[in-house]
């Protein structure tokens, strides 16, 4: 890949340690973690020990036990979603959720199970918590908010949306697959009882990762049961975290270079964050100085992710995407798995071209992409 500014859907490339945790795991000690006493089995189990308490330390959570590894954002959703909820609940959630999200509350609205209001984003692109506080019901039981769309990157008000939250007992489920990594995230502070990410994004960490923040107290029917290799003399799953929701094994290898992902997150973050922020002006910048470009993503740079969507001239976002795939520049057109975001910025059918940074990008990548944007135009 010559120049890779799909960042958004998956980072590239992961830090060199990262590879190498996952090689390690793979030769070194590739045993199941928590099932047998032997040496490799205990540094299997050590290493997705360590990795818990380092997602923990880096979100801020109490108790590293409440962190649970999942296969990646949308199984810690559907865990989070399908496991809060009961026949006749109701729940809020934003126009700007991606489908991991919409599909499954749309299921379960579409069987009567659950009643949904999907808020609209103010025309500035953010949700208001006051809409929140409006729509609340007495049978409200969830609330669900991006931390940052995943289309346009506009970093949400989910502090106060979650002290309206708390201020109603009502639980609070936060998207975070744009945010952790690459925003500083303290779920204590953001009052939220349930907290998503994925491993693989801004995290560093190896596809088929990803995690899920479930506040002390909060319990959840699990999704899956299964062999857990504690309790096994119950039939029933056992009440313990994080067993309670990580049946079968796991997967060690992805786990282990999380592991190093959130090593290096960890130690880097204000720089990342310093370095995306001015690289994603730049394209704003850019981008916004040629005539016929479209731009979707929020002005101001402390109001937006490392993302900025847009659409050039009369094309649609499939043809500049492409364009640029030949150009050897990569990112996402089309919908972005969010067809409500695009309905609410108008371009459900033509949908948006979104470039991704992250941390290994440069000015010229910038540039390079604006050139080719200027030659399609
Ligand atoms: N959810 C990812 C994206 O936004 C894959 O591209």
């Amino acid at each position: 890949m010559s120049i890779y500014l799909d960042n958004a859907a998956t980072s590239h490339p992961k830090p060199e340690a990262v590879t190498q945790a996952v090689l390690e795991a793979m030769t070194e000690y590739n045993a199941n973690p928590g099932r047998s006493g032997h040496a490799a089995a205990l540094a299997a189990a050590r290493r997705v020990l360590e990795t818990r308490e380092r997602l923990a330390a880096l979100l801020n959570a109490p108790d590293p036990m409440s962190m649970i590894h999942c296969f990646n954002c949308t199984d810690a959703l559907n865990l989070a979603i399908k496991g809060s909820l009961r026949v006749g609940d109701h729940v809020i959630a934003t126009q700007l959720e991606h489908n991991s999200v919409l599909r499954p509350l749309c299921t379960l609205a579409a069987r009567g199970r659950i009643r949904l209001t999907l808020l609209p984003p103010k025309p500035d692109g953010f949700i208001d918590p006051e809409d929140v506080r409006a729509a609340i019901e007495p049978d409200t039981a969830l609330i669900v908010c991006t931390h940052a769309s995943n289309v346009t990157g506009a970093i949400q008000p989910v502090a106060a949306i979650g002290a309206i939250a708390a201020e109603h007992g009502i639980r609070y489920l936060i998207d975070g697959a744009q945010a952790v990594g690459a925003l500083p995230v303290d779920v204590r502070a953001l009052r939220c009882d349930l907290y998503a990410f994925p491993g693989h994004k801004s995290l560093l960490g190896p596809q088929g990762t990803g995690g899920l923040y479930i506040r002390p107290g909060v319990d959840l029917l699990p999704l899956r049961e299964g062999g857990t290799g504690s309790s096994s003399e119950s039939l029933f799953q056992p009440r313990e975290l994080p067993e309670r929701y990580e049946s079968g094994t796991v997967n060690l290898p992805g786990i282990a270079g999380l592991c190093e992902g959130c090593a290096y997150v960890s130690e880097h973050l204000s720089a990342i964050m310093m370095h995306e922020r001015e690289l994603t002006s730049a394209l704003f910048e850019g981008l916004s100085a040629l005539p016929g470009v479209t731009l979707y993503s929020p002005r101001e740079e402390a109001a937006r992710a490392g993302i900025v969507a847009f659409n050039a001239g009369g094309l649609s976002s499939t043809q500049v995407a492409d364009a640029l795939a030949g150009a050897g520049i990569a990112v996402r057109g089309g919908l972005h798995c969010a067809p409500e975001a695009h309905r609410f910025l108008g371009t459900l059918r033509r949908g948006a071209v979104r470039a991704s940074v992250g941390w290994a990008n440069t000015f010229e990548d910038i540039d390079a992409l604006v050139a080719a944007v200027k030659a399609l135009l």
